[in-house]
């Protein structure tokens, strides 16, 4: 099967586990878009937030990974774009529950909440679970009704 495009996006908080996770899915077959940032220059998460929304409303990628220093602020970034769903996740079982129920299309995580580790298994996880439906697609399809 065919290995969607994952895009990414990070502060200065969270661009080296966001580099980390790129490579790793780059190696595993996965297209890639990085959105930035690349260094550890300040920067404003609202900024990269929407960015990364913004490509996978549009369809530029079928996944977007969103790292801050907390996920919270870039996750409410992206999540102010319309067709955006980011779920901020700190365990598999979110990672899995915002897939099945949510339709989660960005993973949020934050850099100095959790380790390698759990990011890997949350980005596994994330990528690997399917949207469940059936009694949560009405739901999920409210959720583009409210901007
Ligand atoms: C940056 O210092 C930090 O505020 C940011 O990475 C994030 O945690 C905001 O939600």
């Amino acid at each position: 099967m065919t290995k969607p495009t994952v895009a990414f996006a990070a502060d200065h908080a969270g661009f080296e586990l966001k580099n980390l996770l790129r490579d790793e899915l780059k190696a595993q077959g996965y297209g890639v878009l990085d959105l930035g940032t690349n260094g550890p220059e300040s920067v404003d998460y609202p900024d990269f937030g929407r960015a990364l929304g913004e490509a996978v409303a549009a369809g530029k990628a079928g996944f977007g990974i969103a790292v801050c220093g907390t996920g919270i602020g870039i996750s409410i970034a992206a999540n102010r774009i319309a067709g955006c769903r980011a779920a901020l996740c700190h365990d598999t079982t979110s990672a899995r529950l915002c897939r099945e129920h949510n339709d989660a299309n960005v993973l949020a995580l934050g850099a100095r909440l959790i380790g390698v580790e759990t990011a890997r298994d949350c980005v596994k996880t994330f990528l690997a679970t399917e949207f469940a439906g059936g009694r949560h697609a009405g739901r999920v399809a409210k959720l583009g009704q409210t901007a």
